[in-house]
């Protein structure tokens, strides 16, 4: 009897020294220490072992169990407190990491930052507005009185009869111009809202505002500032025309198109087979205006511009479809 306590201590001690996973160790327990394992079973057979030695027995195998719980404790302490580092040791360093996934801006927004910087690289100041707005700085500073047929291009959604969702960030020259006096070179991105929804339009899209006043200012200094943009913006041999148009906030007005980015000027199904791709509206700032603001229109003279962000998104990435920036499908936005 004393041989075999004698020698299930040297088998635990030993197997215990072997372990360095915190699962080992709980099938050690259950095996040597468990109600069912191998010291209670010693413990019985002591407990039937001759009266004469059953109280130097019982005495041996108490303090080799004790010695075994007390190695066992040790061993659950080291695995625990450092499991960490003996499960590392068990991992294949050599495996590639997992990558995280990063969020990334919106193709929108990416355009956004890049169109403002050009203008902020040609000394153009940024302002932002408000995109709940009166009908006052909307429609009729810019020359839109009430009535006026050119509110129809606008679908406007109104929130009072006076008060409304700008329909465009050209408000912005008027805040701009009652606030300081020429030169005035600045941008105002935004938003702007229209009831307006195909493959080129969306309720809510982005414009960027430019306009410059001071002395002298001619259409020469339009064509120039849009022509340097447009050449940063997509390449310095991308066709560009002036197509005359109105605005009642400009006089004279021009669109501008640039050569279809889909068909190189071919003629496709986007550019609607003529070869060309409106991007902005422009014009020189009609004296009415200057008057709305006390700027006078004998002294000064400037030039505006409106771009959509979304429609050079398009052309920039070659999306034809100008809702899909809005749908939020992770499988699209992931490509930008
Ligand atoms: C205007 O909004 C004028 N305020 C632009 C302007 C400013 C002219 C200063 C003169 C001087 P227009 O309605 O054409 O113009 O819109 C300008 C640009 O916004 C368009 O060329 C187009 O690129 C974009 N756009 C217009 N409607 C939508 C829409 N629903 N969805 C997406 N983009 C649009």
């Amino acid at each position: 009897m004393d041989n075999q306590i004698q020698q299930l201590k040297v088998e635990a001690l030993s197997r215990l020294g072997e372990i360095g996973l915190p699962a080992e160790l709980e099938e050690f327990r259950i095996k040597y220490l468990g109600r069912k394992g191998l010291f209670p079973a010693l413990m019985k057979q002591v407990a039937q072992a001759v009266p004469a030695d059953r109280p130097r027995l019982g005495q041996l195998a108490n303090g080799v169990k004790r010695e075994v719980e007390t190695a066992y404790g040790d061993r659950l302490d080291t695995l625990t407190l450092h499991g960490e580092a003996v499960s590392r040791s068990t991992e294949d360093l050599t495996l590639p990491g997992r990558s995280i996934p990063l969020g990334r801006l919106h193709p929108v927004t990416q355009i956004m930052d890049e169109v403002c910087g050009i203008f902020e690289g040609l000394g153009f100041a940024v302002a932002e507005g408000p995109d709940v707005e009166s009908d006052f700085y909307n429609f009729e500073a810019l020359n839109i009185p009430p009535h006026h047929p050119a509110r129809d291009m606008h679908d406007t959604f109104y929130v009072s009869d006076s008060v409304l969702l700008r329909t465009h960030t050209s408000p912005m020259q008027i805040r701009a111009m009652e606030e300081k006096q020429p030169p005035l070179r600045m941008i105002a991105p935004g938003k702007v809202y229209r009831c307006d929804s195909d493959v080129t339009h969306t309720p809510m899209f982005h414009q960027v505002e430019g306009f410059l006043v001071d002395r002298g200012i001619s259409f020469a200094d339009l064509k120039g500032v849009l022509s340097i943009f447009i050449a940063r913006m997509f390449d310095s041999r991308t066709s560009i025309r002036f197509r005359p148009s109105f605005f009642p906030f400009t006089e004279p007005s021009a669109e501008v198109d640039i050569g279809c980015v889909f068909c190189g000027g071919k003629g496709c199904r986007v550019c609607k087979q003529t070869g060309w791709l409106e991007i902005l509206g422009s014009g020189m700032i009609d004296p009415e205006v200057f008057n709305k603001v006390g700027y006078d229109p004998e002294i000064y003279s400037g030039f505006a511009f409106g771009l959509g962000i979304e429609r050079i998104a398009m052309m920039k990435y070659g999306i034809d479809d100008i809702r899909l920036y809005y749908e939020n499908d992770l499988r699209f936005l992931s490509q930008f």
